[in-house]
């Protein structure tokens, strides 16, 4: 039986959501399903911002960084009378079935929106790598890349000035960006929610390291530290000229690589054959090469993979 399948992407963007879009469309197409594209987030759900999805509004976005459909956080989804309004707009239309490409606080909303009736599907969505129901999130790859790139050129720059730097990449309360990002480039301290130094410990690794090398990179995830303040007490208890460098949303944007693409096109195929087997209120994710499938409420309480080993081994590698 053909289905009214909606699409929309929540929470903070990432690199690879419009991807998962243009997959969701053309699957649907491909099973003789009716896709309908739901602008801005949860709020557009409410706003009945919704049309039938149609070749020119997708047509090259698979490229594009950003969500071509726009993205906002609403807490006020919590609240049951706010999901009732979106439930009568979907009724409206006819619309059963929902994919939802976000974050951790959007996969709430379509748990809540799955017991409401709806068929929810999650599809991993953010730079942070913070879902623990899949190995790897949609732009965590393109953000990881912007976090390498910039690391290389502020390192080129602290060789020139024989400097140590501070360099706060995003990851909410998850690691994955620092850790990855310090480990590609040869960063030499890095700190993250999962292993926190304090400021005394980077201080005594400045000092162990500053006659061996001309430039430091010091890696820390946001939230942590005020960077500024930890860059000016390196330089006054090491000598050592110091900087901070808060990466921020350049983090978030530019053109999604083929991994991102690639894993985004995949889960959001299956997601639409998941709705026609009828399986609602599930998120998917990529587990080593599977698609696995899980509650999505599960999900949301899954604990993220202990990190303690590989931070271990990536500062062996300082
Ligand atoms: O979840 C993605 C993310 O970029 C986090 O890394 C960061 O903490 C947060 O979003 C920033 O959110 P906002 O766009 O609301 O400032």
């Amino acid at each position: 039986m053909s289905k009214k399948i909606a699409i929309l992407t929540s929470g903070g963007d990432s690199q690879g959501m419009n991807a998962a879009v243009v997959a969701a469309v053309k699957s649907s197409w491909a099973k003789g399903h009716k896709p309908y594209l739901v602008y801005e987030g949860y709020k557009g759900l409410i706003e009945n911002k919704i049309v039938e999805a149609k070749p020119e509004l997708i047509n090259g976005m698979i490229s594009r960084g950003g969500t071509f459909l726009g993205s906002a956080r609403l807490p006020e989804f919590a609240e049951l009378k706010v999901r009732q309004k979106a439930v009568k707009v979907l009724e409206k239309i006819g619309i059963d079935s929902l994919i939802v490409i976000g974050g951790d606080g959007s996969y709430m909303g379509a748990a809540k929106l799955a017991e409401m009736g709806i068929n929810t599907v999650g599809l991993p969505g953010t730079i942070d790598n913070d879902i623990a129901s899949t190995d790897w999130t949609i732009g965590f790859d393109t953000s990881l890349g912007v976090v390498v790139d910039s690391i290389d050129k502020i390192r080129d720059t602290s060789e020139s000035h024989r400097r140590a730097m501070v360099i706060e990449v995003m990851g909410r309360y998850c690691g994955d960006l620092a850790i990855y990002g310090a480990l590609s480039t040869g960063a030499e301290i890095l700190s993250v929610p999962e292993s926190k130094l304090s400021e005394e410990q980077i201080i005594k690794k400045v000092n162990e390291l500053k006659d061996s090398k001309r430039s430091l990179m010091i890696v820390v995830t946001e939230h942590m530290y005020d960077v500024n303040k930890l860059a000016k007490k390196i330089q006054e208890k090491t000598g050592v000229e110091s900087r901070a460098h808060v990466l921020g949303y350049t983090q978030r944007g530019g053109i999604p690589t083929p991994k991102d693409r690639i894993l985004a096109s995949l889960l959001a195929e299956e997601a639409v054959n998941r709705i026609e087997k009828n399986e609602k209120g599930i998120c998917l994710g990529m587990i080593g090469e599977e698609i696995k499938s899980f509650d999505i409420l599960e999900a949301v309480k899954m604990k993220n993979p202990d990190r303690t080993d590989l931070i271990k081994r990536v500062r062996k590698l300082i």
